[in-house]
C-alpha cells in the first residue's frame, strides 16, 4: 500500500471542482485517509517547491499556491503514487489528454488545479509537511473486499 499527497489547488478550489476531483479517486477505488482545506503558507510553500527555486516558474507558482485555501488530501491503495499522476494527466492544462484531471478541466499551464507527489520519497516528504501526528488515519473500509481480490492474502 501507497499512500500520497494530494493537494487541490487554489483554482481548483475556487472553480467548485474539488468535489467532481475527490469523486474520481473515490470512484477508482483509492481511499481517502486524509483531508483538509488549508491556506498555505510562503514558507510551506518555499519547502514544498524547493526543487523548483531558481526556476522561471518558481515565484509566480508560490504566489499562485498561497493566493487562496487549498485542499490537501492523503490518498491510499496499491501503487497510488502512480496512478494518482497518470490520473492528473500531463502537468500543462493544455497538454493534457482527455480522460485527465488536468485534461478535462483546465486548459492552463500554470493553473494546472492538482498536485500529487511524484515518489515514494516525495510523498513520505510532502504527508510530513502538511500533516500533524494523528490527521492521516488507518481505517478499515468494509468494501475492500470488493475493490481488491484479497483471496492471497494481499490486495491484489
Ligand atoms: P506538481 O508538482 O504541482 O504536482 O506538478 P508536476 O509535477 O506535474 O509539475 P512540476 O514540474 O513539478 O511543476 C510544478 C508546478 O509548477 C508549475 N509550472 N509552471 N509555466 C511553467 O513553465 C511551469 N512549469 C511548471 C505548475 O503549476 C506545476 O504543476
Ligand atoms: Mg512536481
Amino acid at each position: 500500500m501507497e499512500t500520497t499527497l494530494i493537494i487541490l489547488k487554489p483554482d481548483a478550489v475556487q472553480r467548485g471542482l474539488m468535489g467532481r476531483i475527490i469523486g474520481r479517486f473515490e470512484d477508482k477505488g483509492l481511499q481517502v485517509v486524509g483531508c483538509k482545506l488549508m491556506k498555505i503558507s510562503g514558507d510551506l510553500a518555499a519547502t514544498h517547491y524547493k526543487d523548483h527555486q531558481g526556476k522561471p516558474f518558481y515565484d509566480g507558482l508560490v504566489r499562485f499556491m498561497t493566493s487562496s485555501p487549498v485542499l490537501v488530501m492523503a490518498v491510499r491503495g496499491v501503487g497510488a503514487i502512480g496512478m494518482a499522476r497518470k490520473m492528473m494527466g500531463a502537468t500543462f492544462g493544455s497538454k493534457a489528454e482527455p480522460g485527465t484531471i488536468r485534461g478535462d478541466f483546465g486548459v492552463s499551464n500554470s493553473f494546472n488545479l492538482i498536485h500529487g507527489s511524484d515518489s515514494p520519497e516525495a510523498a513520505e516528504r510532502e504527508l510530513g509537511l502538511f500533516f500533524g501526528a494523528g490527521e492521516v488515519l488507518e481505517f478499515e473500509r468494509r468494501i475492500e473486499p470488493w475493490v481488491y481480490d484479497v483471496s492471497s492474502g494481499s490486495p491484489e
